[in-house]
């Protein structure tokens, strides 16, 4: 035998599944609801992964796969692969570190990072201890003036574009309900320190606290015509599913969109983003570049994505979870997980470059 009787040593992780178990056995079972919960019944978060499975793909053999490389330009930035880090809140909940050790890790694996607005660190923080470029994710926020500074603050610090989530107004988790889900102390989002609290639900008899009160403030379409009078930095729409919804942010002259159902966190039985990616990319016709996420676990999804018209993918979850396991160095192992993953699938595709992905990879 090798191993002493009684040692319990975790195998390596070798997969983004690995990190997901193991973090599983590490976080508190308020962080374990938040992170990995969805809505509802959790019809979209299950389809999110189901609908990649099902697709297959076809080998190509004998190709000539000199010079290949995953790098890409997008939104004016120039990446060595197409896996990006997604907004996602609290990164303190799992990590003592939080968002610095996801930075730090992002840097080491050259990936760009998309800090959230309900970061648990400062966002100029964030920014001196990247190496990797980095994108502001927006909530605009009831309070417009509030939510301009915030926009200024990101500009001045160096965060390349500007990704407002347009998809989770409200939203219902039955798995937060049932842990009585609450920040921990030391877990805030302090980028909005200093804000007005919402306006208040009215509370009168008959009338939904919901409808009366927290949506009120809630973004339309006309806050992003405001938002691209107001900024110069690129704009992204985080949370398009519905072609009409995609030709509508075009008409307002965005950068980019991320097709996106928030990971199967807002809306239950809204259809798997990789279902949604081709019709959204048809009304789209190649007028801006389309990020997806939700589900992305393995290099072989990212080749499905960018067969199906996304430019690169995002990951929320997984990188969460390596973050829970092994701090900086976990997310950097995640993605070079994944990267390498991504390469194995370009080379026995055929692919020898990201833009040589089509829907001929698809069998
Ligand atoms: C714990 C958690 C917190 C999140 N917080 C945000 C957020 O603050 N802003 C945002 O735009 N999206 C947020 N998201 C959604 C992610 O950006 C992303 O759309 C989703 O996680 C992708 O699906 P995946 O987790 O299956 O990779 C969050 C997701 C999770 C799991």
């Amino acid at each position: 035998m090798s191993q002493a009787i009684g040692t319990h040593a975790p195998a390596p992780p070798v997969s983004l599944g690995d990190y997901e178990r193991h973090a599983a056995t590490l976080m508190s079972p308020m962080a374990l609801a938040y992170v990995n919960g969805g809505a509802g019944d959790e019809i979209t978060l299950s389809e999110n992964r189901a609908a990649f499975d099902r697709l297959r793909l076809t080998s190509r053999v004998l190709r000539d796969m000199g010079g290949a490389s995953t790098a890409l330009r997008l939104l004016g930035v120039e990446l060595d692969h197409p896996i990006l880090l997604a907004p996602v809140a609290y990164h303190k909940l799992v990590h003592p570190e939080g968002e610095i050790a996801t930075a730090q890790g992002a840097g080491a694996a050259r990936a760009g990072l998309v800090v959230s607005t309900q970061a648990s660190t400062r966002l100029e923080d964030i920014a001196a201890a990247a190496t990797a470029p980095l994108f502001f994710q927006l909530y605009v926020q009831p309070d417009r003036d509030f939510t301009r500074d915030l926009i200024a603050r990101a500009r001045a610090a160096g965060y390349k574009a500007l990704m407002v989530t347009v998809d989770a107004p409200a939203s219902l988790r039955n798995r937060e309900q049932r842990v009585g889900f609450r920040l921990p102390a030391g877990v805030s989002p302090v980028n909005l320190a200093g804000m007005a609290p919402r306006p208040a639900a009215t509370g009168a008899v008959g009338q939904s606290p919901l409808f009366s009160g927290f949506l009120s403030g809630s973004a339309t379409w006309a806050d992003i015509a405001w938002l691209r009078e107001l900024t110069d930095m690129p704009l992204v729409l985080k949370g398009i599913l519905s072609p009409a919804d995609a030709r509508e942010a075009l008409a307002h002259g965005v950068d980019g969109m991320v097709v996106s159902n928030h990971g199967g966190r807002v809306l239950d039985t809204l259809p798997s983003t990789i279902e949604a990616l081709p019709r959204v990319a048809e009304a789209v016709g190649g007028a801006v570049p389309l990020l997806l996420d939700g589900g992305v676990r393995r290099g072989t999804d990212i080749v499905k994505a960018i067969a199906l018209g996304a430019s690169a993918v995002m990951i929320g979850r997984p990188y969460i979870h390596a973050l829970c396991a092994a701090g900086a160095a976990g997310v950097a192992h995640a993605v070079h997980l994944l990267r390498a993953e991504l390469e194995v699938a370009m080379a026995l595709t055929g692919s020898a470059r990201i833009e040589d992905i089509d829907a001929t990879v698809l069998w």
